[in-house]
This record gives structure tokens, sequence and C-alpha cells, in this order.
């Protein structure tokens, strides 16, 4: 038979989704399963987004431009400028997801075998980005005692070699929930101007952020232009992931001009998206004011609910839809697996990511799971009753 690559046979198996066999072989037996696994929102994509797609009249569905719509462009630099993010449409490229321009980024700052640092725990398909584009992820640890905050930058310094090309964090952060604080984006931009460095954000969850607190961007810090490039997405701004439309935002101009030359291969980001993530742009900010309080009461809830369990220790998200909690239990993938298997409270389970997959320093949070609060409060304090016996059973 011929052969696979190697770089297929090294790409990760995504951690929130290998124990979906599980999840299925349990709903064949009935189970109930609340899904706390997977950053799907259960909230609704803005009508007006849905309805750019339903009411038009495209007679031919053609190509656009490989950066995207001229006329999306202008209208997302003029959101991100009214977000303190000053950049023109030149500065942005639409791609395909903000997974596509992970990649672009990756493939435009980094030859096989350079090294960008990122804060573990971190989102997983960064593995499945760094694999694919032969780049090396070098981690530095965030810790659940210090609520995931910015690692002492001296451990990012320690960590720095004639192969780094970049810093790369998500802000707010996934898995952890983590904002970042202006402080620690000054800190990052002062250590990668001094090693010249890219500092990639993922920023996918700007609009998340609680308790009033603010979202620093990487882009709004003055003399970073030529360092900074930023992610985003449509995916959870609106509850679009399917749209599959993102964006990757830079002012180094030669950086935006080697990510064109990706986009163009790739033809053009998905039209109908574009369409529907255009009219987004409208979205009133009602809108944004009903989510953010639907998702902080959530957060209180489970957070709260988290921390009533005997022995779950748990960091308080500030921004984005997740939490790491620690579970007293040493394995927390074979707890996923049972939960799925073997536990059921009123023909009822959960199913929760287990957080290993999340870090890339072998055999780290063994003991902790994600937890994305993307279901209703109901639905979670039912969750968290059932992870609670759940615990108390496995345990025995
Ligand atoms: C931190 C982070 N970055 C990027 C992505 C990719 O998003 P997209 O759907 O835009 O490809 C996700 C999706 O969950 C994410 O959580």
């Amino acid at each position: 038979m011929p052969s696979i690559s190697k770089k297929g046979l090294s790409m990760p198996e995504s951690p929130i989704r290998k124990l979906v066999p599980y999840a299925e072989a349990a709903i064949k037996k009935g189970r109930i399963i609340y899904q706390l696994n997977i950053g799907q929102p259960d909230i609704k994509t803005p009508s007006n987004a849905l309805a750019a797609v339903k009411n038009n009249d495209i007679d031919v569905l053609s190509y656009s431009h490989s950066a995207g719509f001229e006329s999306y462009r202008e209208k997302l630099a003029q959101y991100y400028t009214n977000h303190d993010i000053k950049v023109s449409s030149n500065d942005l490229i639409i791609t395909t997801g903000g997974s596509e321009a992970l990649l672009f980024t990756m493939g435009s700052i980094a030859d096989a075998g350079d090294e960008v640092i990122i804060p573990e725990p971190f989102y997983a398909n960064y593995n499945g980005f760094a694999t694919s584009s032969g780049v090396t992820v070098v981690p530095v640890k965030s810790k659940i005692e210090d609520g995931f905050a910015l690692p002492p930058i001296s451990e990012f310094e320690d960590l720095i070699t004639p192969r780094t090309k970049a810093i790369l964090i998500c802000n707010p952060g996934n898995p952890t929930g983590y904002l970042y604080t202006q402080e620690e984006i000054q800190q990052l931009a002062e250590i990668v101007k001094k090693h010249d460095l890219f500092l990639v954000a993922d920023e996918v969850y700007r609009e998340f952020a609680y308790e009033g607190a603010k979202h620093y961007s990487v882009m709004s810090i003055p003399g970073l232009e030529e360092h900074a490039i930023m992610i985003d997405s449509v995916s959870k701004r609106y509850s679009m992931c399917g749209a599959r439309i993102g964006c990757l935002a830079s002012k180094n101009k030669q950086v935006m001009a080697t990510a064109m030359k990706f986009a163009q291969a790739r033809l053009s980001p998905p039209t109908f998206a574009q369409i529907a993530s255009e009219a987004a742009l409208d979205t009133p900010q009602s809108y944004f004011d009903e989510v953010i309080e639907e998702y902080s009461s959530r957060r209180n809830t489970l957070i709260a609910g988290l921390e009533g369990i005997e022995g779950v220790k748990v960091a308080k998200p500030m921004g984005a839809f997740y939490c790491i909690a620690q579970l007293p239990i040493d394995d927390a993938e074979d707890f996923a697996k049972w939960l799925l298997e073997s536990f059921q409270l009123n023909n009822e389970t959960v199913m929760v990511a287990p957080a290993a997959g999340f870090y890339s320093t072998p055999n780290t949070g063994l003991n902790q799971v994600r937890i994305a609060y993307v279901l209703k409060e109901e639905d979670l304090l039912r969750s968290i009753e059932i992870l609670k016996v759940a615990l108390k059973e496995y345990k025995a």
C-alpha cells in the first residue's frame, strides 16, 4: 500500500472530538448527553445575517477577491476602528474561518523547524496548524493557581532561541477564559520588540468579556505595527461557526503581501458566507448586550456550581465561554470516557473535554477538564448535579 506522510501521521487528533464515538454509542443506548465539551454556542445567529443570504438574487455564485469582498473589508475595518483597532481595509484578509488565518500566519512567518512560543493550556488546534506548517510549538506554562495569568516574562525569555519566530496568545483564552490585562499585553509587546519577533493574538472571543472588563488588542499598541498580527472570526461573535469566515489583520505590509499569496492559492473565501458576515456587521449593540448578559450569568452559575463540588478547583474566567476545572481524580480522560460509557443519572450524562490535549507538555493537566458554558442555565445546573454525583461514584 502507498505510505502516508510523516506529517500526516504526526497530525494530532482533536481532544475535543476524540470522545465523539463514545458519545455516539451512548446516544444509541438512548442516553441524553449535556455537551460541555465543544464551543458550539446555542445562541441564535443574527436574523439580518441569515436574511441577507436568503434574500439575494445572485445568478452566478462566483469567486470573490482573494482578500475577500472590498465592501466587507471596508465595513469590517470600520467595526474594528469602533473597537479601538485602527485598521484600513488593506490591513485585512478575509479567510475561511480564524482557522485559515492561523494557517496563513504560520505559513507566512515561519519555516519548517522554526518555533512559536505559546502559553499553555492553549486551543488544541494550534498543534494541528503547527504540524501542518512544520512549526515547533514551545509551551510556556500558565497555572490554575494563578488563574492562568500570563507566566512571568522571564520564562518566555528563557525559551527564546535563534529559531523563535513568534509568541502566540489567545485573548480571551480558550480553554482558560483568561483575559490579558493591558500591562500583560504591554509586557509581551516589549519582549517581541526586544527580540524582533511577531506577536500573534487570536482574538476570536474579543467581544466576550465579563464584569465590564476591557479587552486590549495587540493591534492597538503604538509601535507594534510591524510585529502584531491579529486573528479574528465571525464564528463566535455572531454564533456563525458554520459560515467559515475569519480574518487576518496586520499593519506589516510584508506579512500581508505574503499571506495574500496563500490566499490567492486557495482562490477566495466563501461568497454566501461573506454576504452573511457583511450583513452581520449591522447587528445592533442590543444583540451583544443580551448575549454577554446571558454568558455572564451562565458563567456565574457554572463557576458557583463547580466551586460547590468537593475537591474541584476552577479559575474564574473573565472572557470567552470556557473554563478549566481541576477534578479530584487522576485521569480526566478515563473519567470523561467513563461518563459516556458507564455512568448515568436518570438516563442523563455529561460530555467534557479532557484538558491534557490543551497542553503540549506531556503529562500535564491530566486531572483537568475543559468545560464550555454554551448551554442554557437549567442545563448547566443539571450538568453540575450530574458531575457531582459522577465524581462520587467514580471515586468509590
Ligand atoms: C481560540 C480559537 N481560535 C480559532 C478558532 C477557529 O475558529 P473558526 O471557526 O473561525 O475557524 C477557534 C474555534 O473554536 C478557537 O476557539
